[in-house]
């Protein structure tokens, strides 16, 4: 009989090749005399690193490689990760050695002996901890999104944003139906899902400079960032990919104006001309703003795609606009002459037919 499995760490990977063989040997030194397991979950990473990692898997079986296929997402391929062992305790580290993994005893050491202790936080902000050589622009930005953070959590801890820590795997597959899955921070995830409060502490560590590979922490995870806090904190009056769809949906109609604007009164064209083609103009514009943000994780790609999924949105976007002309003629009729009211219910029937059925239709394959 072997011992038993007493901890798994989980490293969410993409294009981290480079960074594999050392992470796995830092590894093995900090846990030295623990049974653990290490699980990369990679993304179908164009650099090879599921073949770095399952090159090091075929001589030590400790390493474990999920390779996803078609998916995008560190909250997701961590939630997967966790929920792919059998050990008792899951650690969740990054691959490109910025972390620090000889926190992980110290760590591990609280959780076996503290059984009330859910959660350890590895933190950047600790009494004790740093954020090495970031720079301005950097750390303002991570002060701004912690406080964002510390607002909706209504927790008092210092880094919200950590994706370095380790919990009771049992809690993370009772809570992991519950997670939204969104962007990068599935600690808030973890932390704001919970019914009951996690009873966590926070070790202090110093985050450290990358020295392989490039951060994929970008503008998009950041929006991310701001789409998982809404989620959280308004998701449940209007839900979120609605709220995106309606924001796009008011930028289509600003686009309208300036291109109608250009035809009618600079070229100028005539106005039903210029008003079908300023149309047009926003929707395809609208099209191309869902597909990259409100849909960005069912996204259409290829020229053929795009041109069946521009196709159909433009044919619900006219179903639409039917239906709010109708809605609006018809109210405006019936409650005598209140034009900005009727207008608006015409505008709010069109938004909810246009998302319910292009959801369906354009992006619901
Ligand atoms: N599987 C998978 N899929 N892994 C990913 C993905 C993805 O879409 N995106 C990033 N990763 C992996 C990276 O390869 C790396 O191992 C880890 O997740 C962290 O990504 P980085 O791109 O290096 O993030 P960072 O260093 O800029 O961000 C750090 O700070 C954030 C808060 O400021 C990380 O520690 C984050 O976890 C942290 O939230
Ligand atoms: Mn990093």
């Amino acid at each position: 009989m072997t011992r038993p499995l007493e901890l798994a760490v989980v490293i969410p990977v993409f294009n981290e090749a480079a960074n594999v063989g050392q992470l796995v040997e830092r590894l093995d030194v900090a846990l030295a005399g623990r049974c653990w397991e290490a699980i990369f979950v990679d993304d179908d990473s164009p650099d090879g690193t599921a073949d770095a990692a399952r090159a090091l898997a075929r001589t030590d079986p400790r390493i474990r490689v999920i390779q996803r296929i078609g998916r995008r997402g560190l909250a997701t391929a961590c939630v997967e990760g966790m929920c792919a062992t059998a050990a008792p305790l899951v650690a969740v580290i990054d691959g490109d050695l910025q972390h620090d993994e000889a926190l992980l005893p110290a760590m591990f050491a609280a959780l076996a002996e503290r059984p009330e202790l859910d959660l350890v936080i590895g933190s950047r902000f600790a009494p004790g901890g740093g954020t090495g050589d970031w720079d301005r622009d950097r750390r303002g930005k991570s002060a701004l999104a912690t406080r964002l953070a510390r607002m909706v959590l209504r927790a008092d801890l210092s880094d919200p944003m950590s994706g370095f820590f380790m919990i009771r795997t049992q809690i993370v597959r009772d809570l992991a139906p519950g997670l939204s899955g969104i962007g990068f921070k599935i600690l808030l995830d973890l932390l704001t899902a919970s019914r009951r409060p996690l009873n966590f502490i926070e070790l202090p560590y110093v985050f450290r400079s990358r020295a392989a590979g490039e951060s994929k922490l970008d503008h998009v995870v950041a929006l991310e960032y701001l789409i998982a806090l809404y989620d959280r904190s308004f998701g449940r009056y209007v839900p979120v990919r609605f709220a995106m769809f309606s924001a796009v949906g008011a930028l289509g109609a600003a686009v309208h104006m300036i291109v109608l604007a250009l035809l009618f009164r600079v070229l100028p064209l005539r106005f039903l001309t210029a008003t079908i083609l300023a149309t047009i103009a926003a929707m395809t514009f609208n099209f191309f703003l869902n597909n990259a943000l409100t849909y960005r994780d069912q996204r259409l790609r290829g020229m053929r795609q795009m041109v069946d999924g521009w196709v159909s949105f433009c044919v619900v976007c006219s179903l639409g606009a039917v239906a709010n002309i109708g809605v609006a003629a018809f109210l405006h009729d019936v409650r005598n002459g209140n034009w900005a009211g009727s207008a608006l219910v015409g505008v709010i029937v069109a938004a909810v037919w246009n998302f319910a059925l292009s959801s369906r239709f354009t992006w619901g394959r």
